[in-house]
């Protein structure tokens, strides 16, 4: 890549990876993955060659200590992790190992709520006239002794819970279990941002703000709980202010989990003058999965998108079915071809690589109150027992097909999924074109198919993913000449091929290098 992309942010030229903490590698046999697990499988992540992921950002999801009712978003102390998890000096230890690989941790903030089993809330709770009372969301009941608004929460039910020791309701979006903070409170807002700079100080280099859009309470004005209702100014204007602190630390990275409804919303959390998050999460919002409507979504992201700022693309999660589910294994290997030739940084959830699906859970086997087991399911190293993943009981099944899928066969196999990504990666970080260079659609004669350009100076390549089950003959009217494939999802072909003559085979991508 040529030299003045030397300035260019570290996740911006990178690849960001998620790992589900419980489920990556245990290191200790208790069957639930661990920190010390991670720092095992680095090389795996990033070992400077094209033999692994060449990750270059990590986002770890919470190992706080935490009773554990919502997979560990519900936090009862922000700067110390569960010993479940490990302690603060083998999180030093992965931090240093992953810096020496040029991977940079990001650790997860849940700053919307708290568990209820935090000192906090155990002290909010604890009279009317307690210190850290609003603290909290506390109201009365309404008439009847209802609950004091219809509001719902996220996971169903009414968003309140009565508290017998004070006789008054206390507001939580999610869990009863996760009692919502009073970000109108300064005191909690100091408290919140001490335990962003302990993190920053810990040498984290970003963090991913959970829930971001759940903090706006502008709805409680409704039932006269102003001191605790706030407005979405008042959110922006809270992360311009840890933006300020952001920016006293070198290479860090602001991500939100938002869910906007469309991409105006969305561009609205890079802040107007590009001063709050770097990576507000795209989600693809209200998009459908097919080349139309990934191609609209895609141009109304270049059309949108502020000046000076950058896209990123997301399309798997703890909280999604696995894309080898939601779009078929064929489809799998589409979308990670869409992902890594877009432009803007991929984020990549653990476990996709290797195309791993939805594990039905048994009833009795059921950790999480949302349905979301699934998705969530270990990783698949190799066919040992257990997938490699841990020499105990492990905390969730492990996918009856990981014998066929895991990371030490498809390794060895050089048409897999895992060797897709790898040459994927591997060939987005060698070409400017593809990693930071521009996008521009292509009109093809079928609507089947999603082409698009990505170019930096001389350097050009053509996109085209087939989202059809069927063969198509591609031609590209406003191309002249030829190409050359330098990689197909598939993994089976290269060569030269004529613009008006492209074949896709059926859910096919080809990667083409132009002008050659
Ligand atoms: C978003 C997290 O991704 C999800 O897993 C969790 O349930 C909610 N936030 C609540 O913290």
């Amino acid at each position: 890549m040529s030299r003045h992309n030397k300035n260019v942010p570290w996740w911006q030229k990178g690849i960001i990876y998620q790992v589900y903490l419980p489920s990556f590698m245990d290191s200790n046999g208790d069957g639930i993955g661990d920190l010390e697990g991670i720092t095992q499988k680095l090389d795996y992540l990033n070992n400077g060659t094209r033999q692994s992921l060449l990750v270059d950002g990590l986002w770890i999801t919470p190992f706080y200590p935490s009773p554990w009712a919502d997979g560990g978003y519900d936090v009862s102390d922000y700067t110390d992790v569960d010993p479940l998890f490990g302690s603060l000096e083998i999180f030093d230890h992965l931090r240093m190992k992953s810096d020496k690989r040029g991977i940079h941790l990001i650790v997860d903030l849940v700053l919307n709520h708290t568990s209820s089993q935090h000192p906090w809330f155990l002290e909010s709770r604890s009279s009317k006239m307690s210190q850290k009372r609003d603290w909290y969301i506390w109201q009365d009941a309404g008439p009847d002794a209802q609950p004091p608004s219809d509001h719902t929460s996220h996971f169903g039910g009414p968003a309140w819970a009565m508290d017998e020791v004070t006789g008054q309701y206390y507001y939580h979006k999610y869990l009863a279990e996760q009692p919502d903070l009073n970000l109108r409170n300064p005191e909690v807002r100091d408290a919140i941002f001490q335990i962003i700079r302990f993190w920053l100080d810990r040498g984290v280099y970003g963090s991913r703000f959970d829930v971001v859009q759940d903090m706006v309470k502008e709805h409680l004005k409704e039932i006269g709980l102003e001191r605790c209702a706030l407005t979405r100014d008042e959110m922006h204007e809270m992360f311009r202010e840890v933006r300020i602190m952001f920016e006293q630390y070198k290479d860090r990275v602001m991500i939100a989990e938002v869910y906007p409804p469309n991409i105006h919303d969305w561009v609205q959390y890079f802040g107007t003058n590009l001063d709050e998050f770097h990576i507000p999460f795209n989600f693809l919002p209200n998009t459908t999965w097919s080349a139309q409507g990934l191609r609209s979504t895609v141009e109304e992201i270049e059309r949108e998108l502020p000046k000076g700022a950058w896209p990123n693309y997301v399309l798997g999660s703890h909280d999604i079915p696995r894309l080898a589910t939601q779009y078929g294994p064929d489809q799998a290997r589409l979308a990670a071809m869409f992902l890594l030739t877009l432009r803007g940084t991929p984020f990549l959830y653990y476990g996709d690589e290797i195309g791993m699906r939805n594990v039905d859970i048994p009833a009795d086997r059921v950790r999480d109150v949302s349905g979301r087991d699934p998705e969530r399911t270990p990783m698949q190293w190799d066919s040992s027992v257990n997938a490699g993943f841990t020499r105990g009981e492990p905390w969730l099944p492990i996918s009856y097909d990981y014998q066929k899928v895991n990371v030490a066969k498809q390794a060895r196999e050089p048409r897999s999924i895992l060797s897709l990504y790898r040459n994927l990666i591997w060939f987005r970080k060698q070409h400017a074109a593809l990693c930071l260079g521009d996008y521009s659609s292509l009109d093809v004669n079928n609507l089947d198919i999603f082409a698009y350009i990505r170019h930096s100076g001389r350097q050009k390549f053509l996109v085209a993913l087939n989202f059809s089950g069927e063969e198509n003959l591609v031609r590209f009217d406003s191309l002249k000449g030829s190409g050359y494939i330098v990689l197909s999802t598939e993994l089976d072909r290269n060569g030269q091929v004529n613009f008006d003559n492209l074949i896709l085979r059926p859910h096919e991508g080809c990667l083409i290098q132009m002008g050659q």
